[in-house]
């Protein structure tokens, strides 16, 4: 076995970029136009209170479930981020060439998601306008820093598997809405970030040719640290525990919806060549998905209890 020196993060960025490239034009070439303002149903709107003397938001507005506002609040917050998360990545990867190309079409297909849920939850009354406003000012002030915010290929692995989470819960967010309107914005939301999460998940294939060691290194280290892009949202812990309990997000769909998928399209208990610290990080991995499997299968446990007392009261 060859033991190559480690490639530098400038190395890496300058060996991937003909691999952005390419995936930049697939992805132009599968993404599909659409409009924001035709997911809104405009005529269903009234004037909120304030200037211009119209109604209150109340509860009643709407008839969606709580845990459907949190969830909907909370996917909301997560792409208000954006300028946060755009600052990350024009830092990392760079405002030049391929990868400034892929960076400026990604911030604008993610700013449109922001404009069309809000828009949304606006017109709808769905949730508290006043109250989402103020957790918007707070979410931001506090502003989003990757924690692996100086290296590509663990940067890389991060957003493979975030844009895939977040995908499965604006979808499941829509599907508990139990509104047909939502249930069609989130989806064509979440078609986006499936669309994100192959363009990142073909670059860190990519990567497991260039390097395997320090890609497997990279998605050792992430699987075993994720946390949701929103985990900076005040009261996310209460939040994402009653997200967890409707089923929208929750251990056993990260394990088999996000991480698992996504480690097989990259084959990584098959892969040759890895150097001592490349296998040491292929073992931990599998360590750690055996404890994630242990824990999901707790948490489900855990629900089915609660629901079924809830049930007999
Ligand atoms: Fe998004
Ligand atoms: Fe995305």
């Amino acid at each position: 076995m060859s033991v190559a020196a480690p490639l530098s993060q400038t190395a890496l960025l300058i060996e991937l970029e003909p691999v952005v490239a390419r995936n930049l034009d697939r992805h132009l070439s599968v993404a599909k136009e659409w409009f924001p303002h035709e997911y809104v149903p405009w005529s269903e709107g009234r004037t909120f209170d304030g200037p211009l003397g119209g109604e209150a938001w109340s509860p009643e507005d709407s008839p969606i479930p709580d845990v459907a506002r949190t969830a909907l609040v909370v996917n909301l917050l997560t792409e208000d981020n954006l300028p946060s998360y755009h600052h990350e990545i024009a830092t990392l990867f760079g405002r030049d060439g391929a990868w400034g190309n892929w960076v400026h079409r990604w911030t604008a297909e993610e700013g449109r998601h922001g404009t069309a849920i809000r828009d949304y939850l606006t017109v709808a009354r769905s949730v508290d306008p006043a109250a989402l406003e103020r957790a918007r000012m707070t979410h931001m002030s506090t502003g989003y820093t990757n924690v692996h915010g100086d290296e590509v290929l663990h940067s890389l692995a991060y957003v493979s598997f975030q844009e895939l989470a977040t995908r499965i819960s604006h979808r499941n967010t829509g599907r508990a809405s139990g509104d047909p309107n939502c249930e069609a914005l989130l989806a064509r939301v979440a078609a986006d970030e499936n669309l994100h999460m192959i363009f990142y998940r073909n670059l860190l294939g990519a990567a497991f040719e260039l390097a395997p060691s320090q890609a497997m290194r990279a998605v050792t280290d992430v699987v075993l640290d994720f946390q949701m892009p929103g985990n900076g949202i005040e009261g996310f812990a209460r939040k994402s525990v009653e997200i967890a309990l409707a089923g929208i997000y929750d251990l056993r769909q990260h394990r088999d919806e996000v991480v698992t998928p996504v480690l097989r399209q990259w084959d990584v208990f098959n892969l040759t060549g890895l150097d001592a610290d490349g296998e040491a990080a292929r073992e931990e991995l599998a360590r750690y998905l055996d404890n994630l499997e242990q824990a999901a299968s707790r948490f489900e446990e855990r629900r089915e209890a609660r629901r079924a007392r809830l049930a007999n009261r």
